[in-house]
């Protein structure tokens, strides 16, 4: 079996697409733009990647983006000052700081952030008090990578109701909420994680299998039921392209598409999987897109909410 790629891209520009006439729809009314601003302190590299592409994509569907860009030696009570103003900013309507925050801030700096965030604003579904929401399935604003999950699995027709899925990895991020979402659409969910025994023979149960783990191609064919569906949240950056090739051999050099510096990004879905499962997203180009979609619909989601 040959597994149908789950094009998280093309959602991911339909998305943008329908959200495009109703950014439109809302600036006409409230006679302002809906407003998202973008926190990035220090500099790392894949974070600098990811926030550009958010600025460029929130600007191309017609938001004001505001990026506030700070130096690694900004202290944590700098940034909470940031937070603070665009919360009472009325031009603003989601705030997204992006993590990780620089080390030296301390373990739990982005934690403060986050909950200094109004949960009005919190385009990312971070604070408790979406959480909360979240876990009683009431309005609130959800984790932008796992919503997307749930939006590619229902426009291909995943049925999710009655079905046993699993979720290797327990993040805040993705894991949890992840879990939550299945949940709330009656699948029947494990959480599984490092500490899970027999994790392969766990996953053989599952009928939508998420891999949110962190480590490249951790998910061979062992852990995979013919014709499951598959997400691979991974974004491993690999450094050594040579190592990637030996290790996945040949055949995977699709799966070897996006490199730059030397760098490989690879899923946490090894590429054999792609022969066992019935439907599996493609890294790059499955999950990645749609985070970035379902922040602008977050975001547009807030400023509706804000002026309504
Ligand atoms: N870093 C990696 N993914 C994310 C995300 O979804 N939101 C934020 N704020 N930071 C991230």
């Amino acid at each position: 079996m040959i597994a149908r790629t789950l094009d998280g891209a093309a959602l991911a520009r339909q998305i943008r697409e329908q959200l495009q006439p109703q950014v439109q729809a809302f600036t006409t009314q409230a006679g302002r733009p809906p407003g998202l601003a973008l926190v990035l302190v220090g500099d790392d590299p894949a974070s600098h990647v990811y926030v550009g592409s958010k600025k460029t994509q929130g600007t191309d569907v017609g938001f004001r983006v505001d990026l506030h860009q700070r130096p690694a030696t900004t202290s944590l009570d700098e940034v909470l000052a940031l937070v603070r103003g665009l919360n009472a900013d009325p031009a603003i309507d989601g705030i997204l700081v992006q993590s990780p925050l620089p080390a030296a801030m301390g373990s739990d700096a982005a934690r403060r952030v986050f909950e200094t965030i109004d949960p009005a604003k919190d385009v990312d579904g971070f604070t408790a008090e979406n959480v909360g929401r979240l876990v009683q399935n009431r309005e609130g604003l959800v984790a932008c990578t796992p919503a997307g999950i749930i939006e590619l699995l229902e426009q291909d027709g995943v049925t999710i109701a009655g079905k046993r899925a699993v979720v290797i990895g327990r993040s805040d991020i993705v894991g949890k909420p992840m879990s939550l979402l299945l949940l709330h659409r009656h699948a029947t969910v494990t959480i599984a994680h490092s500490k899970t025994p027999d994790l392969p023979a766990v996953a053989r149960e599952a009928d939508i299998l998420v891999a949110a783990i962190g480590r490249a191609g951790f998910v061979t064919p062992a852990f995979v039921k013919p014709g499951a569906t598959v997400v691979d949240v991974g974004m491993n950056r690999v450094s050594e392209e040579a190592d990637v090739v030996g290790f996945f051999g040949e055949g995977s050099k699709r799966h070897l598409a996006w490199q730059q510096r030397g760098s490989v990004l690879m899923g946490d879905v090894h590429p054999a999987v792609a022969d066992v499962a019935g439907a599996l997203t493609p890294v790059p180009g499955g999950v990645g897109p749609l985070t970035i979609a379902m922040l602008m619909k977050n975001t547009l989601t807030a400023a509706s909410r804000r002026v309504r």
